[in-house]
């Protein structure tokens, strides 16, 4: 018998048991608390206080875990449940297990080219990548990373319309399969972690590649630097400042000498500092979406049953209910809590995703039977790509396929449609 005829997570039970007969242990933990412990050892300063950071307290993220906390798993037995298939398919897109990877900007903090390595864990793993508007490289190099497996692009509303629609037209191009326009980040949140460390990776350039690779930005970014000319104040020379100028030649487009010398990098951070997202973002907005694209549109950042109801009546195609892993609103509703409240509201058709606080496959499994069509997995991914790179990123998602396997095998369940709510009791108390 095949690994693959016994299942994922039987097959990935082997792959590592068979590696510790020789003495090899998986270079990125299975559990999540390790993997993040060992990430945060592996990660600079700046770069864990932007991925682990949240808003506020923490509270936000607190919540995400704790409302996975009061769900338990019922198992039967006695079942005959010998194979699953964990297959499903979500606006047009099939997915080999009910699950995505989240769009995360800066990952290059992490790691260099870190949107390519991230795809081609995600194409190792077969899993598809929603790709950031936020991303370290051109959407264009990412989507070529992902080969077969399918993409979805992530979109920030920028004030700029023309910069909307060149982005729309460019993620269209390069094969991307829906369109997830995240609305819960028209201004950052408050972030103490990167606030103390008065680290923002936007401002030194990091993340910006989508726009600094799109011809309506340079364009803007052209128009900025010939309205400066001759106006333009001395910038304070400190070590600092030095080291982003660097590190913002570095990673614009062309050439670093080049780069140096010229206002560009710099004005293309203040241009989109200035036109990144747009907060009188409405109804009307996404609803000139429909002329805009021919791709299936997603909503993401939905808490709210009545927004949830509302998107639907307005014609878009799926939600995913996410805080944004609690980066944005300290003190806000769980994201699974939410996604009970949203499931009841719009009924049990429409297309319903959820992020935020999902770390394994019995987190995975908690959520389907709450109502999830499918999940999008975050910072786990990042510890990945923080320990091991683009193979790090594919081990992350295979733990997690093969631990929802596992638990669908223990259960009794055969199909992703069979995991319901009666397989969940709310915890006592
Ligand atoms: C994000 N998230 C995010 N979302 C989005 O729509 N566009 C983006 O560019 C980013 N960038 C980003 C960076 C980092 C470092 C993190 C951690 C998150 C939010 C992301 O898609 C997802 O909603 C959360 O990661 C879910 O929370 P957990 O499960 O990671 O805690
Ligand atoms: C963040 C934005 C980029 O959470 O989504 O940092």
């Amino acid at each position: 018998m095949t690994g693959a005829s016994r299942g994922p997570g039987r097959a990935r039970q082997d792959a590592i048991y068979r590696a510790g007969v020789f003495g090899r242990h998986p270079s990125v933990p299975t559990d999540a608390a390790e993997l993040e412990r060992r990430a945060h050892k592996a990660m600079s300063p700046t770069a864990w206080a932007y991925v682990a950071g949240g808003a506020g307290e923490g509270a936000t993220m607190r919540h995400n875990r704790e409302a996975f906390d009061r769900w338990r798993v019922v198992p039967r037995i006695l079942h005959g449940v010998t194979s699953r298939d964990l297959t499903t398919t979500v606006l047009g897109t099939p997915l080999r297990a009910p699950l995505l990877l989240a769009p995360v900007g800066a990952g290059c903090l992490v790691a260099p080219d870190s949107d390519v390595a991230i795809a081609r864990g995600a194409a190792a793993a077969g899993v598809p990548y929603v790709l950031s508007n936020q991303g370290c490289n051109p959407l264009e190099d990412t989507a070529a990373a992902m080969g077969a497996t399918p993409f979805w692009q992530q979109l920030y509303w920028s004030t700029d319309e023309p910069l909307v629609d060149s982005l729309i037209g460019r993620a269209e191009a390069a094969g991307a399969r829906a369109l997830v326009v995240t609305l819960d980040t028209t201004m950052l949140g408050w972030r103490p972690q990167d606030l103390n460390l008065g680290s923002l990776p936007f401002a030194r350039g990091l993340g910006i590649a989508q726009y600094t690779s799109d011809a309506r930005f340079r364009a803007l970014v052209a128009e900025r630097i010939a309205a400066a000319s001759g106006s333009r104040a001395k910038a304070q020379v400190t070590v600092g400042a030095v080291r982003t100028l660097l590190t913002m030649s570095w990673t614009h487009p062309g050439d670093l000498w080049d780069n140096l010398r010229s206002p560009e990098p710099r004005a293309a951070v203040e241009t989109f500092l200035d036109i990144y997202s747009n907060p009188a973002l409405s109804w009307a907005h996404i609803g000139t979406l429909r002329e805009r694209t021919s791709l299936p549109v997603l909503l993401k950042g939905i808490l709210h049953p009545d927004d949830a109801r509302r998107a639907f009546e307005e014609g878009v195609d799926g939600i995913i209910v996410s805080n944004h892993g609690g980066r944005q609103v300290d003190r806000a509703v769980a994201s699974l809590d939410a996604l009970v409240a949203v499931r009841e509201a719009v009924g049990p058709d429409p297309v319903v995703l959820l992020d935020s606080g999902v770390r394994t496959g019995a987190d995975l499994f908690v959520a389907l039977a709450l109502g999830a069509d499918a999940c999008l997995l975050g910072r786990p991914h990042i510890y990945g790509l923080a320990l091991d790179g683009a193979d790090g990123v594919r081990q992350v998602v295979e733990n997690v396929v093969a631990e929802l396997d596992l638990t669908m095998a223990l259960v009794g369940v055969g199909s992703i449609g069979a995991i319901t709510r009666d397989l969940l009791v709310a915890s006592p108390g």
